[in-house]
Formats: structure tokens, C-alpha cells, sequence
């Protein structure tokens, strides 16, 4: 079996990727673990920035997105008991989309199965070889046969727990990680929008995030311990916590409703260097992992496969790895870029178990300065709705 580009993982990275790639005229092939079903009802982000959103029309998938997502012009920061808008298009000309990554999914996958796209699920890939050399192979295992599929590029995009990273040997690698001392308990529920916007809280008991699917649908956060399992949080004790950490002082209140999913999200900042290996180029959370306080995840994800579609093609049109060369050095500038502010995010809005009372006001003390100062908020409104993709 043979093919231009093996790409491991049908996440948001791969994905895009193919669809790219076929837009330049280059073959790929997608091998996908897990089925089809599984990858397109699991819940995860749901922020897409401006450049996300504009790759995908270009793309021409955007239109179930346009007519389903909402745009959203702001987000709320909440602490102290009062709320401070964040106008990201007052004050950065972008706005986000608010359209759930498996509803991305969705459309990629259909979109690239109805023209002929190669696409294989439940096909896990096992091991790479000969990465060094003209013909890397793919060896993947699907319904208990092994085979081999031969590239002439390999493209892991098969997230943290994948098999691509694996294969740059130890000595060649450097790995970077934070582990965070909580987590988020996510919840979807069948109750009304709480708020018209995104709402970012910092309370005493903690974080928390109301977000949202549908008029119909939230997503909502609270911070919890790491070690916490689904069964240890009950309705009653969800709809206490987020009724105290989004309270404000003039009594902001909703509705609760039924609880149809919960999950515990672990949080870790991740990054290896370099993302390429001889004829490997590793994409998305197979190579960085960040917080998601910044909704930055599935972006980072879509900016990489941009930027390897593009090298890929420069490559097949013109013979010059130039470009492909360059590709770990061009993905880990904005990487890194989404790492500080995921990071920043994350140290603003969160109860750090160490933090003492002097550190609790500190932390106050920066949010109010987001709120009066128009340079620290147009800093921080610039990295959430994130850079147009590199030229
Ligand atoms: P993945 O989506 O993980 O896809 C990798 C694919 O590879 C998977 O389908 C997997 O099954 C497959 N695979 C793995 N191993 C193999 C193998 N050996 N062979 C074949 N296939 C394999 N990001 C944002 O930008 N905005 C947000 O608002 C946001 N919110 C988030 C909220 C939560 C609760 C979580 C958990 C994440 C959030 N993220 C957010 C992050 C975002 O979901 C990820 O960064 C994104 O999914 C990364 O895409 P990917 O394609 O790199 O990897
Ligand atoms: C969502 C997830 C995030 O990580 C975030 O920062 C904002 C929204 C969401 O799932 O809707």
C-alpha cells in the first residue's frame, strides 16, 4: 500500500491536513485508532479563532459552522464578585466561533469521505520505519491484521498519546512538561444559556467556566483536584459549586437542568523539540499540550497542519525542502507563544493549593489591571483570539 502522505490520527490536525494536502494535489492517507462514531461524539474544545474559522471556509466546510456556531464578539472575566468584558473586537478586530470540535470533525470527515478521501478507522498505527531514508513505512494493525502502508512523508498526528512522538529516538528528542496541581470537572447540561457571552471566573473556591454548545446545551467547568473521579461529583454538588464561583455581587443567577455528560480533564503543559525527525514531522498535541484555560488547543493543531501543508507543497511543486526544513522552528515560535498565555490563563483564573493570602491578592490585583488598563487587556484580548497563520 502505497501513498504520498501518511498521516497517523483523524483529530483536527490530520484531518485539516488531508484536506489541505488534496487542495495542492497531493495524495494522503489517514489512519485512524479508534471508530468513527468514537471520534465524532467525543466532547472537547469549543473555541475557534478567526484564523480556524477562515481556513476552514477557504476550505469550503465552514457552512454548518456558520449556521450552527455563534460568534462571539467578548468574554467575561468574573473575580472579586464583579464581571470585567473583555471586547475582543473592540479592541483586536477578530472574533471567536464558539462550534464544538467534534462537530469539526464532522464536517472534515464527511466532507473528505463523500470525494473519495482515503480514511481508515479503527487502524492503529504500531510503529514507523526507515524515517531517514526516501520511503518511511507506517506498520498499523486493523481488525488483528497487521500492514504496511509506504510514504514518502509520515505526519504524526495521532495527539499526546500517540506512537509517532516514539519514534524520534531519546537522544534526538527533548521533551518539556508541566503538570498542574488540579483539573477541570466538565459538565454538559441541558439548561439555558447562562450568560450571552463566555464567562471566566475566579472565586475563592476556585475556577470556573461557563461556556456553551447551543441555545439548549452548556459546557461548563469548575476547577477540582486532579485525583477527583466522575462519581465524586454529584448534580447537587456541580450546580452548588458553580452557583458560589459565578456569583456576583449584584446576585447573577440561572437555571440548572439535567446533567447528560461529565468528565474530569487533567491539565498539563507539554512540548517537544524538535517537532520533525528525518521524514517525520510530528503535528498538534502530538507535540504540545497546553492548559485549556486559553482555548488554544485545537488551533495550535490546525496552525501546524497549515504550516506543514504548506512546506509539503512547496515541496512537490518546486523540489525545495526549505520550507520543510524550517517546519519545527515556524510551529514551536507560536507553540510557545500559546504555551505563555495558556499558561498566563491559567495562573490568572485558578486557586493554586501553595497560594497564600499575599499571592491570592497579587493575583487581584493583575486581573484589576486587565480591567483598568486598556494596554494589559488589548495584550490579553490579542493571544485569546490568537494571529492570523504564518504567511
Ligand atoms: P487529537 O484530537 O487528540 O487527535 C489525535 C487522533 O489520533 C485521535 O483521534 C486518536 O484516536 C488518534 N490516534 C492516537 N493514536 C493513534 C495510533 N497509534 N494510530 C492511529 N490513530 C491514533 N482547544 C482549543 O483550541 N479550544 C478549546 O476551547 C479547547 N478546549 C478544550 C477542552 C477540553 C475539555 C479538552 C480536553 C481539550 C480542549 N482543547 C481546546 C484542546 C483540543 O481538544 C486538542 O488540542 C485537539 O484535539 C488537538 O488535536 P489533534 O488533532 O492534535 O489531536
Ligand atoms: C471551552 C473550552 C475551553 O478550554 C475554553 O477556554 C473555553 C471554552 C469550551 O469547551 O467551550
Amino acid at each position: 500500500m502505497r501513498t504520498q502522505v501518511g498521516i497517523v490520527g483523524a483529530g483536527p490536525a490530520g484531518l485539516v491536513l488531508a484536506h489541505l494536502l488534496r487542495r495542492q494535489g497531493i495524495e494522503a492517507m489517514v489512519l485512524e485508532s479508534r471508530s468513527r462514531s468514537a471520534i465524532e461524539a467525543t466532547v472537547r474544545a469549543g473555541v475557534l479563532e478567526q484564523g480556524t474559522v477562515d481556513l476552514l471556509d477557504a476550505l469550503g466546510l465552514g457552512g454548518r459552522m456558520h449556521r450552527e456556531g455563534a460568534e462571539h464578539h467578548g468574554v467575561v472575566l468574573r473575580f472579586d464578585g464583579r464581571s470585567f468584558r473583555l471586547a475582543l473586537s473592540q479592541l483586536t478586530g477578530r472574533t471567536i466561533m464558539l462550534y464544538a470540535q467534534h462537530e469539526v470533525l464532522r464536517d472534515l470527515v464527511g466532507a473528505w469521505l463523500a470525494t473519495g478521501g482515503a480514511l481508515r478507522f479503527e487502524a492503529e498505527a504500531v510503529a514507523l520505519g526507515g524515517l531517514e531514508g526516501e520511503r518511511p513505512t507506517i506498520r498499523f494493525r486493523q481488525a488483528g491484521r497487521e500492514e504496511e502502508l509506504t510514504c514518502d512523508y509520515v505526519a504524526g498526528c495521532d495527539g499526546y498519546h500517540g506512537v509517532c512522538r516514539q519514534a524520534i529516538p531519546t537522544a534526538l528528542r527533548r521533551e518539556l512538561v508541566r503538570v498542574h496541581p488540579f483539573a477541570w470537572f466538565g459538565i454538559l447540561a441541558e439548561v439555558p444559556r447562562l450568560a450571552p457571552e463566555l464567562i471566566y471566573a475566579l472565586h475563592e473556591r476556585g475556577f470556573a467556566l461557563a461556556s456553551t454548545r447551543s441555545e439548549h446545551l452548556q459546557r461548563l467547568y469548575v476547577q477540582c483536584d486532579p485525583g477527583d473521579r466522575v462519581e465524586d461529583w454529584s448534580d447537587d454538588r456541580i450546580w452548588s459549586e458553580l452557583r458560589a464561583r459565578l456569583s456576583t455581587r449584584d446576585g447573577f443567577s440561572f437555571r440548572d437542568g439535567p446533567i447528560v455528560q461529565k468528565d474530569v480533564i487533567g491539565m498539563r503543559s507539554f512540548v517537544v523539540e524538535p517537532m520533525q525527525c528525518g521524514r517525520l514531522f510530528l503535528a498538534g498535541d502530538a507535540a504540545h499540550i497546553v492548559p485549556p484555560t486559553g482555548a488554544k488547543g485545537l488551533n495550535l493543531a490546525v496552525a501546524d497542519a497549515w504550516v506543514l501543508a504548506r512546506a509539503l507543497a512547496e515541496r512537490y511543486a518546486k523540489g525545495s525542502e526549505e520550507r520543510l526544513a524550517r517546519y519545527s522552528e515556524t510551529c514551536l515560535r507560536r507553540a510557545w507563544s500559546a504555551q505563555r498565555f495558556s499558561w498566563r490563563m491559567t495562573s490568572l483564573l485558578h486557586r493554586f493549593p501553595e497560594h497564600d493570602h499575599f499571592q491570592r491578592r497579587l493575583q487581584l490585583a493583575d486581573l484589576e489591571e486587565v480591567a483598568r488598563s486598556h494596554a494589559a487587556a488589548l495584550s490579553l484580548a490579542e493571544n485569546y483570539v490568537g494571529s492570523p497563520f504564518e504567511e
